[in-house]
């Protein structure tokens, strides 16, 4: 094994990024170390741990964590072991008969805040104190999920997150439910896969088909303290044109076309109602008022009659995502009324393997109670049609990983379009070699 000198690592003022930093597993284990036993993470959607006794296990790295409903508006986090010969209390997700929490090995029983209750012959057992509980996990809630957080001496979530808690309440992300939930391992390091997820430079080079409806040049970028977002933040809203690359003029394309392609392509994130809309008003033509101001008026009417609560945006945003990456591993497009969340995070120890969940949110139905959706996991994500642009960004990963590998220089990464990317890696080295 070659030494590990992670000085030579680290992110320099040139913006070069070490190759190690994606491949090497002293890198990887320093990453446990310092980061992922370091930061708030998310364990699961709230809505997953919907009764009192419900529970989800969270696997980061060689840690589980345990996280029960342990009252109707109380969430406990515990390190997942057994008090007496170290075994895993529960795996997966499901739910604690009898409001206890049973060990398979020799049955000893703890209630659901923790404690103890229950020990078999406790009278050959050297005296024990008289509460004696699971390790605590700081746990918090914020957005619809809950978090959890190995540290003990680490801001409150809040704090943590900010600013995007206010940035983002006007998504109301609490109020949304999960249509879908979707996992799969990615062969590459989990920065691999986060950094697919943040920026917009690949377009052309990955997904090219989306060039005719995707102006992806005018992306702005934004660092957002330790976490950063990206899409059409400023005056750039968007507008109904195709790819600045394709060097087409005014008249060479049709805005309706493009508006059609592009509520297609994102599919999952416009409801069926709102896709009839585009038909209904490229059939009916307005001289006084733009195609994209009817569809982002029209929008506001549909998602309001669903009752998302649209008073917070300005009409631009009703077609125009906000792609948030909440550091270190989660990403993903926040739209009025609709998301899609990735989490990310190292499969086991290995630095060449990744776990990605996927989460579609939605806006529940006032009419309706919605259903409960079930992780569906795929070990091998080439068993599953992701659709085209997933597909595209999916095939890429063992390439980047491998590459990464070889022994070339430093990787150069574009200032603007990849400055997410860049953020991440210094808030990265800030937790690698911080206090
Ligand atoms: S290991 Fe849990 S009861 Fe023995
Ligand atoms: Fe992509």
């Amino acid at each position: 094994m070659r030494d590990f000198d992670l000085d030579s690592l680290l992110m320099r003022d040139d913006d070069v990024v070490a190759r190690a930093r994606y491949t090497s597993a002293e890198f990887a284990a320093l990453e446990f170390e310092r980061l992922w036993a370091r930061v708030w993470q998310v364990a699961c959607r709230e809505e997953e741990i919907s009764e009192v006794g419900d529970f989800c296990e969270y696997l980061i790295g060689d840690q589980s964590i345990l996280v029960v409903r342990s009252a109707p508006d109380v969430v406990r986090a515990y390190h997942n072991t057994c008090l007496h010969r170290g075994t895993r209390l529960a795996e997966g997700d499901g739910h604690f008969d009898d409001e206890c929490i049973r060990c398979r090995y020799h049955a000893w029983r703890y209630d659901l805040g923790g404690k103890l209750i229950d020990v078999v012959d406790p009278e050959e057992f050297a005296p024990m104190p008289e509460e004696v509980c699971l390790g605590q996990v700081r746990v918090d809630r914020w957005g619809g999920f809950v978090w959890v957080c190995l540290d003990p001496a680490a801001l409150p979530l809040l704090e943590y997150l900010e600013p995007l808690p206010a940035l983002l309440a006007p998504y109301h992300l609490d109020r949304m439910r999960i249509r879908a939930y979707l996992s799969t391992i990615l062969p590459a390091n989990w920065k691999v896969v986060v950094d697919a997820f943040n920026e917009g430079y690949h377009v052309q080079g990955t997904h090219p088909q989306i060039l005719p409806w995707t102006d992806d040049v005018s992306l702005d970028y934004e660092p957002l303290g330790i976490h950063s977002h990206y899409g059409r933040l400023t005056n750039a809203r968007r507008t109904l044109r195709p790819s600045p690359r394709l060097g087409l003029a005014d008249g060479e394309y049709d805005e309706g076309e493009i508006l059609a392609k592009f509520v297609e392509g994102l599919g999952g994130l416009f409801y069926d109602d709102e896709r009839a809309l585009i038909d209904e008003i490229r059939s009916t033509p307005s001289s006084d008022e733009t195609l994209l101001s009817r569809y982002q008026k029209g929008r506001r009417q549909l998602l309001a009659t669903r009752g998302v609560a649209v008073d917070g945006f300005a009409d631009d945003q009703l077609t125009s995502a906000d792609d948030v990456f909440f550091f270190p591993n989660m990403v993903g497009p926040i739209y009025p009324g609709t998301g899609i969340v990735f989490r990310v995070r190292p499969n086991g120890l290995d630095p060449d393997s990744s776990i990605k969940d996927t989460w579609f949110l939605e806006w529940p139905r006032q009419d309706t109670v919605p259903k409960r959706a079930r992780r569906r996991f795929y070990p091998d994500w080439t068993e599953r049609d992701w659709g085209l642009i997933t597909n595209q960004d999916y095939s890429n990963m063992e390439h980047v990983q491998i590459g990464m590998k070889s022994r070339g220089p430093g990787l150069r990464l574009n200032r603007r379009q990849e400055s997410n990317i860049l953020h991440m890696h210094r808030m990265i080295d800030r937790y690698l070699t911080g206090p």
